[in-house]
């Protein structure tokens, strides 16, 4: 399961997400999510077109 911390760096925040082999997430962009940094969906209520950003990492050889 995907772990995330956030750290302030020089007074600006900084996220960082770890995943396991395989694993895939939804990122939040638009910053109305309630589960920072995932996306919730809640950006379907923004009046900008942003979505989230979809990362994934490999499965393991
Ligand atoms: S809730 Fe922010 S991108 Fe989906």
């Amino acid at each position: 399961m995907a772990e995330h911390s956030t750290e302030d760096r020089a007074g600006h925040l900084r996220t960082e997400v770890k995943l396991e082999a395989g694993e895939k997430v939804a990122l939040c962009r638009c910053m109305k999510s309630a589960n920072f940094p995932f996306c919730d969906g809640a950006h379907k209520t923004c009046e900008s077109n942003a979505g989230p950003v979809i990362v994934s990492a490999p499965q393991q050889a």
